[in-house]
């Protein structure tokens, strides 16, 4: 049985990974840091549910960022299916082929329908992200991006890349992996993921992170921003989600509205226009009407 690689290095515990991570810009927790930690040594997937843009993405590339792994990424949607997930036949190339083959005076269309040899050969093999994963000659991070937005059947197709590190095609047979690639999977959590699923992977629910850890972030992101100016709009995006909010900011948005002030040159946050507030923090107008209520006047509207 092939081993996962990282039992040392990079992966060895808690601190190596938060260290790595914070060198390639993404500031993780002891929680954050020690499940990646423990995935990647024990060779298992690790899920990733929590509400959008608190990172879940953003961690996967990050661990192929500090390992200088390739990330290999499958965008899940509605529809997605085998051939787009695993694998898939060049159909045009095969019939290319039995059109060049045919005047070959041994051939028989007969025998290749019968045996499929010569036209179910790995050089008409398209390999989608998932065998890309398992057949990548260097260890890789797959990134199974927004997991929940498959059917159940196709997430029964990935059990066994998830499980077993291989993929069956049927004409070839058994693909294993050369070496376990470290798996990512993210989920909003839109419907529930199949027990089959979850019992493979490791959980880390990944939630909008503390006041201290989001002042970090956007210090980092946005070096100009004077550190006042970071805590006051830390603590109002803390306050927005503290509301009853259908879509609360994220540290995306908190990120978002840290680039704007700077490039405004805003010096305080009472000088921000209120819109602005509005239209990079929050995406629905019920949420404004909300918050309005909630924080106008003292802290972000001008309006007496
Ligand atoms: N711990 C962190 N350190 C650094 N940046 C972070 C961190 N968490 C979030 N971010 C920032 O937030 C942004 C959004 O993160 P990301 O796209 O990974 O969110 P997500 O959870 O995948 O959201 P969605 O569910 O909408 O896909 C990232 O581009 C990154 O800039
Ligand atoms: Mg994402």
């Amino acid at each position: 049985m092939i081993q996962a690689d990282d039992v040392t290095g990079v992966f060895a515990d808690t601190a190596a990974v938060r260290e790595g991570l914070a060198a390639v810009g993404y500031l993780a927790d002891d929680k954050i840091a020690g499940v990646v930690s423990l995935a990647a040594r024990l060779g298992k997937p690790l899920l990733i549910e929590g509400p959008a843009g608190t990172g879940k993405t953003q961690l996967a590339k990050s661990v192929a960022m500090m390992t200088g792994r390739p990330l290999i990424r499958l965008q899940c949607y509605e529809g997605i299916d085998e051939s787009k997930a695993l694998y898939e036949w060049d159909y045009r190339k095969q019939l290319l082929w039995i059109q060049a083959a045919r005047g070959d005076e041994t051939f028989s269309a007969d025998a290749v329908i019968e045996t499929g040899k010569g036209i179910f050969d790995e050089r008409f093999l398209l390999t989608r992200p998932m065998l890309e994963a398992i057949r990548s000659p260097q260890p890789a991070v797959l990134l199974v991006d927004e997991v929940d937005r498959v059917d159940t059947e196709t997430e029964a197709l990935f059990l066994e890349v998830l499980a077993e590190h291989q993929v069956s095609v049927p004409e070839l047979g058994r693909m294993e992996a050369r070496h376990v690639p470290l798996v990512f999977l993210t989920s909003n959590n839109t419907r529930d993921l199949s027990e089959a699923l979850k019992r493979r992977c490791l959980f880390l629910y990944l939630d909008y992170p503390s006041a201290d850890r989001e002042r970090e972030i956007v210090s980092r992101a946005v070096p100009g921003l004077a550190r006042e100016l970071v805590e006051r709009l830390v603590g109002l995006v803390e306050t927005l989600r503290r509301l009853n909010l259908k879509k609360p900011p994220s540290v995306s948005e908190t990120i978002d509205l840290a680039r704007t002030l700077h490039l405004l040159g805003a010096t305080d946050l009472d000088v921000t226009d209120a819109s602005l507030v509005q239209n990079v923090l929050l995406k629905y107008r019920d949420d404004v009407q909300i918050a309005e209520a909630a924080l106008a006047p003292r802290s972000w509207s001008k309006r007496p």
